[in-house]
């Protein structure tokens, strides 16, 4: 079980400030609450991850295709999808601290104190016995373990009565029922629940009506489904087929803290498979399966990853669950994967009394088709990244290295900002030269850094904290024989190679398509 780790979020925070990765919005003017802006690391990042995604899904499936819908949508759209009616959250307010929540996290957070002591129990249960200790037995028979069990069951169902009726009292009755405490000031003097809709409004054109009245897209699903039929008739796609879209999405989230985990203004990464009805199971055990591969071939760690199934289904879907991610915070939400019937296609036919059936050729009827959801925020990425690359090591001196502690963020070498660094030992004896030689050769298949001040050790050092997988150093024997040293990250090993072999070396090491073949279906 993760714990939440403050400090090592705040650390992250601070480190991709400090290496121009995400800076506030606006920081010259105090910043802009829950909106990040990404520096000259992060935005590389984010590109690599955005083109990993995008070539995972366009360039493997011979069956999906991408999209770039606007922003800015018929209004009619949110009333067809639900979100104008029901895109809220429960927000209550601490009278005390005069703090905002959501009323269902606070009872989520319950539920996890629990589970914590849940497992706190078998860890202790684990040490007393040892070997023998048989972990499922002791879980099904422990009396404590039995009653936080229990408890665990009685409050989810409360929630998820409260949650699907909405029945705001109930949310609040839970809340007092639980002495559920404001987390800052320990408070218990709670307002109401109140319903609260996440989109974001503005006017388009110059008349303050209420028909001009448009919102800044929630998801960019919706994209999707409203252009379902153009795609599908001129790029003439047979179902199952796919259509996928990365873009900016907006929230007010009531709570928007935990850096770019939850933000007002972030960009998902979402595809839209049109299957058959009736055949939306097989393919979203396919889409699960497939979409937790894409994660663990960065190599992450499989240990940070785990399937949460919803208990809670939304009303247009007959199947849900998350990709959740044990970031600093814990094991949180990181992509959601949903079956979600034909609820969206239906509803918008309804709404603009245009067809969006598909015309099945080899049974000559229409149907409209269900839809399997992959969803991932492009932000939340960046942040499991980022979690799981940052580490501060003790280092002994070596050759070119200084001693002492370094950090260093392991990014997989595909996604990593900056891929090599070529730095001359010494700023002289036409060594710069010969290393900006070398930087002209590769910069047209990766993205390099030259540098020539300060020692190699400080240099490597700073390009440890950016995550540069490779430094290129060129030294005297470099100018005898064109061979050069590569300094490897992780590791901190050199080797010796030619000039001649770099390009193919790091291109290898570090394309987008090394990544891909491994994911390739037969
Ligand atoms: N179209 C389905 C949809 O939007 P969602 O679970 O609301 O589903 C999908 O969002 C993904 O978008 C989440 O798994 C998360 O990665 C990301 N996401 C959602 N809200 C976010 C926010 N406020 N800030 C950053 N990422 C967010």
């Amino acid at each position: 079980m993760a714990q939440a780790d403050d400090n090592q979020l705040k650390k992250i925070i601070s480190h991709a400030k400090e290496y121009g990765f995400i800076f506030p919005s606006s920081e010259i003017y105090d910043g802009l609450s829950a909106v990040y802006d990404y520096g000259q690391n992060g935005a590389e990042l984010k590109f690599n991850i955005r083109d990993y995604w995008w070539k995972a899904m366009t360039l493997l499936h011979d069956n999906i295709v991408g999209i770039d819908a606007a922003i800015f949508m018929h209004p009619t759209v949110w009333k067809a999808s639900g979100h104008v009616d029901a895109f809220n959250d429960p927000m209550i307010d601490n009278r005390d601290s005069k703090k905002r929540y959501r009323a269902d996290q606070l009872i989520e957070k319950y539920v996890e104190k629990l589970e914590d002591k849940i497992e706190k129990e078998a860890e202790k249960a684990a040490r007393r016995f040892g070997e023998n200790f048989n972990r499922e037995l002791f879980l099904s028979t422990n009396p404590r373990v039995l009653e936080y069990r229990k408890k665990v069951g009685e409050v989810n169902e409360k929630l998820k009565q409260a949650m699907g009726s909405g029945d705001m009292a109930a949310l609040k009755q839970l809340i007092i029922d639980l002495e559920i405490a404001d987390p800052e000031s320990g408070s218990r003097n709670w307002t109401d629940v109140r319903q609260f809709n996440l989109m974001f409004s503005t006017e388009i054109g110059s008349l303050a009506e209420e028909a001009s009245k448009i919102y800044l897209r929630p998801e960019t699903a919706q994209g999707i489904f409203v252009n379902f039929l153009n795609v599908q008739k001129t790029g003439r796609m047979k179902i199952p087929f796919g259509i996928a879209q990365t873009g900016k999405a907006f929230r007010n989230e009531i709570v928007a803290r935990q850096f770019i985990f939850r933000m007002r203004e972030f960009e998902q990464m979402e595809m839209q498979f049109f299957v058959k009805p009736g055949e939306e199971m097989k393919w979203y055990a396919f889409w699960k399966e497939h979409r937790l591969n894409w994660h663990l071939a960065l190599g992450l760690g499989e240990h940070n990853y785990r399937f949460h199934d919803h208990l809670n289904l939304a009303h247009y879907a007959n199947a849900a669950c998350d990709i959740q991610f044990n970031f600093p915070m814990g094991f949180r939400e990181l992509e959601g994967i949903h079956s979600r019937t034909d609820f969206d296609l239906k509803n918008h036919e309804q709404y603009s009394g245009k067809k969006l059936q598909y015309f099945d050729p080899d049974t000559n009827q229409s149907y409209i088709p269900y839809v399997i959801e992959t969803s991932i925020g492009l932000d939340r990425m960046v942040m499991a990244v980022l979690s799981a690359a940052y580490r501060e090591e003790k280092v002994t001196s070596a050759e070119g290295e200084d001693g002492g502690e370094r950090v260093v963020l392991s990014i997989p070498p595909v996604l990593a900002p900056v891929k090599v660094a070529v730095l001359p030992l010494v700023k002289k004896d036409g060594l710069p030269e010969k290393a900006q030689q070398i930087v002209q050769q590769l910069k047209f298949s990766l993205k390099c850094y030259y540098e020539d001040k300060d020692t190699i050790g400080r240099r490597y050092r700073r390009q440890d904290a950016i995550g540069t997988p490779y430094c290129v150093t060129v030294d005297h024997q470099t100018l005898q024989d064109d061979t050069v040293t590569i300094r490897h990250r992780d590791t901190m090993k050199q080797e010796r190679v030619p000039v001649t072999h770099l390009e193919k070396l790091l291109t290898e090491a570090c394309s987008v398509n090394t990544l891909l073949k491994k994911l390739a279906l037969p």
